[in-house]
């Protein structure tokens, strides 16, 4: 049931907080220190993994993208991330020491579910990260870590995808604790971080009235354009994919570094163009290189939608709109920033009179090739 919501999206996107919490909870004991006992696969196979490669399609696929960064910084593992309906049809190279991470919310995405038993027949251990229990996917794979969002009924994936991120950090923290490495200051205190994530992403909804506003404003635009850097990239395209399958709009996300390799030539007057801007502490050359972009893209006429951290005054001059975030850590950031681009997608998608919670062409779990 909708419990009072207009559609089950917005009933998941609020549900966002808990479906973190339930997927964090005790997993984290007392000291800090991950326990995943769940994770069947034992500690010398993750030792001595020498690759991780991550198969997923769709919002599964972007939250790979972001597991990539933490995993690679936090554990020193070479990491690829591929479309599952890519992977076994290019002879990708694995072995024993290959860690395969396959991440799907219903279990049951045909694509996905090849590619993985593709990997296992190379003889690859295959953990899968999903939503739903005894699905056929973690059924097949050699360990699971579930995520805990509760059912998602709305084709559109929100929660699935925040907990796919949780659950992809916790390995990755965990990985890099079984590994010895880098367990150093910062590993504590993105663990300390991650135990208050909840009540950020709460504090984002409470903020999101404007956004609403914005994007009913923007209902008769053809096209937007969605920016990011390092983890901010993903969450574009995670803006984009939203903004295609609700609002039938074309949505492209771009990597920042790239405009002037080819999209820079799309803006023009009163193109709203959202930008994921990095966090001004930790990575401050790749904030002050976003920043550039933003003022080269207004001064070409783009309508800029910023969405930073509170206390980024840089990018103020800048913003046609701008829309607050947390601070968090760096790698964090996705759990705040994709939030505003969920609800700007769905509000938007209602302002063009669809159905947001059963698009058209669309189905939950794409149980075909
Ligand atoms: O159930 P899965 O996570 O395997 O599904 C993967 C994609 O089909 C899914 O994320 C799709 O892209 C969503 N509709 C996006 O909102």
């Amino acid at each position: 049931e909708k419990g009072g919501y207009a559609s089950f999206m917005l009933k998941e996107i609020a549900e966002q907080p808990k479906a973190v919490a339930d997927t964090l909870l005790g997993r984290i004991d007392a000291e800090g220190r991950l326990r995943l006992d769940e994770v069947r696969i034992p500690d010398a196979v993750l030792r001595e993994a020498d690759k991780i490669v991550i198969i997923a399609c769709g919002t599964a696929f972007h939250a790979g993208l972001i597991a990539k960064y933490a995993i690679e910084h936090w554990t020193r593992i070479p990491c690829e991330v591929e479309l599952a309906s890519e992977f076994r049809y290019r002879d990708p190279i694995l072995g024993q020491r290959t860690l395969v991470i396959a991440i799907s919310q219903s279990g049951e995405t045909m694509d996905t579910l090849m590619a993985l038993r593709h990997a296992r027949e190379q003889g690859a251990k295959v953990l899968a990260v999903c939503n739903t229990n005894g699905a056929t996917i973690p059924r097949e794979s050699d360990a699971v870590l579930y995520t805990h969002a509760g059912p998602e009924v709305a084709v559109a994936s929100t929660k699935a995808f925040l907990t796919q991120l949780v659950a992809c950090y916790l390995l990755a923290l965990y990985l890099g604790q079984v590994r010895g490495t880098q367990w150093g200051d910062e590993i504590h205190a993105v663990v300390r971080e991650l135990a208050r994530i909840a009540d950020e992403v709460e504090r984002v909804l409470e903020t999101m009235e404007p956004v609403r506003a914005l994007a009913r404003s923007l209902a008769d635009k053809d096209t937007v354009l969605f920016l990011g850097r390092h983890v901010g990239y993903p969450v574009a395209l995670e803006g984009a994919l939203k903004l295609k399958e609700l609002a039938y709009m074309h949505a492209e996300g771009f990597a920042a570094g790239e405009l002037k390799h080819g999209p820079i030539a799309l803006i023009e007057h009163d193109l709203p163009v959202v930008v994921v801007v990095p966090s001004p502490r930790g990575r401050s050359v790749l904030h002050d290189k976003i920043v550039s972009n933003i003022q080269e893209i207004r001064a070409r006429g783009a309508r800029t939608i910023v969405i930073a951290e509170e206390g980024d005054e840089a990018v103020v001059p800048y913003a046609d709109h701008l829309i607050r975030i947390p601070a968090t850590p760096t790698l964090l950031q996705p759990l705040v920033s994709a939030v505003p681009l969920q609800v700007f997608a769905c509000e938007l998608a209602t302002a063009r009179g669809n159905e947001v919670d059963q698009p058209r062409n669309l189905a939950k779990s794409v149980t075909v090739e």
